[in-house]
């Protein structure tokens, strides 16, 4: 080996990286001339049984002719990677103004969009989401809440029965119910909320629905008072309405809540009934068998349609309930 024979091997790989005309090409000319098997890696595996003096010289050579060899295949590299991505921009053009197909894929209809909002909303306040069934026992949907049999909300006219009638099941007239089934279930300290459909025999008009949605809220604790619910009531009416809503309280009865209010959302130049709360009924915390020496409570039940109309300045109840895309679409998929 020589200078003469090292400057040999460079000049055939430095004309065989130029010569490539693809990356392929590239690929073989740097086996043949970096590969094992190339005179250059030959060199370098003999470079050991030289004596000291040809090891300081062939080694720098050798050195040096790799330097220039790695050198000149990063370059052609470089060049011939460059050429391929300009082909591909050039061949592979999108036309960006082409029609897009518009399929719908679906999504959430706005009640289930806000009673998840909702949920989000207590759940970071610590309540859990409770759930209970839409065909319920007339005990747990009235008994129990301490409405009286003679309670005009029992009659034909507002209650769906299921017959037989001596079943004694109604479809749940209100979210109240998952309340006491919750109070069955759990000890206090209890922070739920409870989101589901409810039934009416309502006619169908603006403001009223036959088949509608409540949130419950129930809140039971050592030294829970009014105050706790007026402020809880207040941050959730900003946060469903906005910092600038203006509510009212307006007293009420319920036979669950002592003393009662109904929550009112002033909307379209006109207040609207948003729900009703009070303070949950001694009687109905010992029906439950929590001790009211210790523990008091209160809750709350909101209609989510009217929840929805007043967020989003809808003003005919036929809209959410008809299952018109083209209204349904206006509130994104929510998923
Ligand atoms: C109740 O149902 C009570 N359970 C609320 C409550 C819970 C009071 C806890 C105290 C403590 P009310 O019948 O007023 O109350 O109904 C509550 C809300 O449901 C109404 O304010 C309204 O927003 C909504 N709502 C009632 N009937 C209909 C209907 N037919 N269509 C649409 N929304 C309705
Ligand atoms: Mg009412």
């Amino acid at each position: 080996m020589n200078a003469q024979e090292i400057q040999g091997w460079v000049d055939a790989a430095v004309s065989a990286f130029k010569g490539a005309s693809t990356l392929d090409e590239l690929k073989s000319a740097r086996l043949s001339h970096t590969g094992d098997k190339s005179p250059i890696s030959g060199a370098s595996r003999s470079l050991g049984s030289l004596s000291p003096e040809e090891k300081i010289l062939l080694g720098k050579l050798v050195g040096e002719a790799k330097a220039s060899i790695a050198n000149s295949l990063e370059t052609a590299t470089r060049r011939l990677e460059d050429e391929r991505d300009k082909k591909m921009l050039a061949e592979e053009i999108v036309d960006i103004t082409l029609p897009v197909r518009r399929n719908h894929r679906g999504g959430l209809h706005p009640i289930s969009i806000i009673k998840n909002d909702i949920s989000d909303f207590f759940i970071e306040q610590g309540y859990f989401v409770e759930e209970g069934p839409e065909l319920e026992s007339g005990w747990l949907n009235f008994d129990a809440l301490n409405i009286p049999a003679d309670h005009p909300a029992r009659t034909m006219q507002d209650t769906f029965f299921i017959e037989p009638l001596e079943s004694g099941m109604v479809l749940r007239t209100h979210t109240s119910p998952v309340q006491i089934r919750t109070m069955l279930t759990k000890q206090p300290p209890i922070y739920v909320i409870c989101p589901g459909r409810t039934f009416r025999a309502d006619e169908l008009d603006a403001t009223h629905s036959p088949v509608f949605h409540q949130v419950e809220g129930l809140v039971v604790d050592r030294g829970i008072t009014m105050a706790h619910l007026k402020g809880t009531l207040d941050n959730f009416a900003r946060y469903m309405f906005g910092p600038d809503v203006t509510t009212r309280l307006r007293p009420s009865f319920f036979p669950f809540t002592e003393p009662s209010a109904e929550v009112d959302v002033f909307f379209n130049g006109r207040w609207i009934e948003w729900g009703g709360c009070g303070m949950v009924n001694p009687r109905v915390l010992q029906t439950c068998g929590i001790d009211t020496d210790e523990f008091s409570g209160f809750a709350f039940g909101m209609g989510l349609e009217r929840t929805l109309m007043v967020r989003h300045g809808i003003t005919d109840m036929h809209d959410i309930v008809e299952g018109d895309l083209r209204f349904t679409r206006q509130f994104g998929v929510g998923l």
